[in-house]
């Protein structure tokens, strides 16, 4: 896990930043960015170059590797840490609270603003670096920095996707974004997977979903990851999260991800709910959905 360094930002000086950012742009070159290229990339002399170095390397920012020549990274650490500088700098946060969640692909945490927000860094690309790591070190530096550059497209991707959606579809309303780090409004609720539904809200929360996974087909978007872990549910209704895998509905496949979506959810009811939703025909809600009539019948009518 990657730890939170947001008790730490504080202790950092601008110099330390100035390193950190010559750091990342050197990796855009070669995954270890050599030493003498430092003072460059950073604007700092030789000798701030190694104070700095020694600051960061002793609270995890950067890694140091001596093989060909001596060399830098940035661990995941460190770019949070440039990532959290910039929204402070830009008045977009206060301060970075508790953990709101864990996932496989990032770490979401609450922070206080003039609201409460949630900030989401992006990992995509962190596991499968961590596993080729020790191959690539004496391969030739084609990839290099792509963890980087992959947390960064995700980030990216799922900014574009909430601010195209929003308000139109019940998503996170999205703030700001930088780097592989999103800035959006913290949702109300809990999971629907942890949701404790009584079996007479099963159809109509099914049916609510749905009307959310219609609207944002009629936006032009496939959510192409939708199960009972992307969905939260509260008394003023459900929102839709984690979209950096959303793709267009011109896009090839479109329609298979849009059939996966519904067989994901209406599954989840029928298992979850035998009795309340024995008969949703899939085909015939996705069907619906992409004919843009799903708005007018509903998920019961469309079977
Ligand atoms: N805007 C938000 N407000 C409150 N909690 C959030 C918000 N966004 C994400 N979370 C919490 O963080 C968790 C992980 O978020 P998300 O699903 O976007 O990331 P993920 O890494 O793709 O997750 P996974 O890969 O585990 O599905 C969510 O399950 C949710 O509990
Ligand atoms: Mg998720």
């Amino acid at each position: 896990m990657v730890r939170n360094v947001a008790s730490e930002i504080r202790d950092l000086e601008s110099e330390d930043f100035y390193l950190l950012s010559g750091i990342e742009q050197g990796m855009r070159y070669s995954e270890w960015v050599s030493r003498g290229k430092l003072p460059e990339f950073s604007r700092l002399t030789a000798e701030d170059v190694t104070y700095r170095i020694d600051r960061c390397e002793q609270r995890g920012l950067l890694e140091r590797r001596t093989i060909q020549y001596e060399g830098y990274r940035l661990t995941f650490e460190g770019y949070d840490a440039l990532a959290l500088h910039t929204f402070v700098e830009r008045g977009a946060i206060e301060e970075v609270g508790t953990p709101l969640g864990v996932g496989k692909e990032s770490d979401v945490y609450e922070v206080r603003s003039y609201k409460p927000v949630a900030l989401k860094y992006h990992r995509e690309g962190y596991t499968e670096f961590r596993a080729v790591d020790k191959e690539r070190e004496y391969t030739a530096d084609s990839e290099h920095g792509s963890w980087l550059y992959t947390a960064r497209q995700a980030a990216e991707r799922e900014y574009e996707v909430l601010a195209d959606l929003y308000p139109g579809v019940r998503v996170p309303r999205p703030i700001d974004q930088n780097r592989h780090a999103l800035l959006m409004d913290r949702m109300e609720g809990v999971e629907l997977s942890r949701a404790r539904l009584e079996p007479t809200q099963a159809r109509p929360i099914l049916d609510l979903i749905l009307r959310e996974v219609s609207e944002a087909y009629d936006a032009g978007y496939v959510h192409a990851d939708m199960s009972q872990y992307n969905v939260f549910v509260a008394s003023e209704g459900v929102t839709i999260f984690d979209w950096p895998q959303a793709v267009g509905t011109d896009h090839p496949n479109a329609e298979d991800f849009l059939e996966r979506d519904v067989v994901n959810l209406v599954g989840y009811f029928q298992r979850k709910h035998p009795q309340e939703v024995p008969d949703a025909d899939t085909q015939a809600i996705a069907r619906a959905i992409r004919a843009g009539e799903f708005g007018s019948i509903g998920a019961f009518e469309a079977s």
